[in-house]
């Protein structure tokens, strides 16, 4: 064959230009890992507040369903409930008397107050139709237990909690929270 010279050579062009384009996209792999490290951190960029890692607790406590308010708050664990309400509530809330408002308002013996009329705190239009009736066990119980079922379009963005056993705990908490605690059943 009169071109099998050249053949040969055009078969050596194809393989270093596979070879080149080879190297050139491990060149650009390895390079794309120095520019973008794709290891894991050991410690994450953000830190999720215990707002976000305590959810799954509420959902976790499994307390028999449907558990009537009397009955939950004669059986309420204060202690529980001030737990609950350290890790789900103090984000947004102040709980000592006198405290600051924050994202919410202080819940310093709110039980004992008039529903949505903190001083100086800015409440949403959405509670504003509830807003200076007292609290009431049961009228704590329904907002805890879904605000924004309560007063649809509340600024407090909290999915609620649904373990009626954990709401009693933390309404028997608030209601000790206070100067002058209520009866509770
Ligand atoms: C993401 C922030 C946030 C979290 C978390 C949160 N709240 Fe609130 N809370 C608010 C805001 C904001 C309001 C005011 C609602 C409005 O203006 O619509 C409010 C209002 C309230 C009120 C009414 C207060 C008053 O002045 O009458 C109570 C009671 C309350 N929250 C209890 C709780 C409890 C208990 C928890 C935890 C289980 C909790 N909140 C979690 C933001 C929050």
């Amino acid at each position: 064959m009169s071109g099998s010279g050249k053949d040969g050579l055009l078969g050596n062009k194809i393989a270093a230009g596979l070879l080149t384009a080879g190297l050139v996209f491990w060149g650009a792999n390895r390079i794309a890992h120095v520019v973008i490290p794709d290891d894991t951190p050991k410690t994450p960029a953000i830190a999720m507040t215990s707002l976000a890692t305590a959810t799954p607790v509420v959902v976790a406590t499994a307390a028999p369903a449907g558990v009537d308010l009397n009955t939950a708050l004669a059986n309420a664990d204060i202690a529980k409930g001030q737990a609950l309400v350290a890790q789900q509530c103090s984000a947004c809330h102040t709980l000592t008397k006198g405290g600051a408002n924050g994202v919410g308002p202080n819940l310093y013996g709110v039980l004992q107050h008039k529903a949505f009329s903190a001083p100086g705190f800015g409440y949403s239009s959405a509670v504003s139709a509830k807003a200076g009736q007292p609290w009431t066990p049961d009228s704590l119980s329904d907002w805890l237990k879904a605000p924004n079922s309560f007063a649809p379009g509340t600024a407090m963005s909290f999915a609620g909690i649904k373990n009626d056993q954990t709401r009693a705990d933390v309404i028997a908490y608030l209601n000790k929270n206070s100067d002058a605690p209520a009866k509770l059943p």
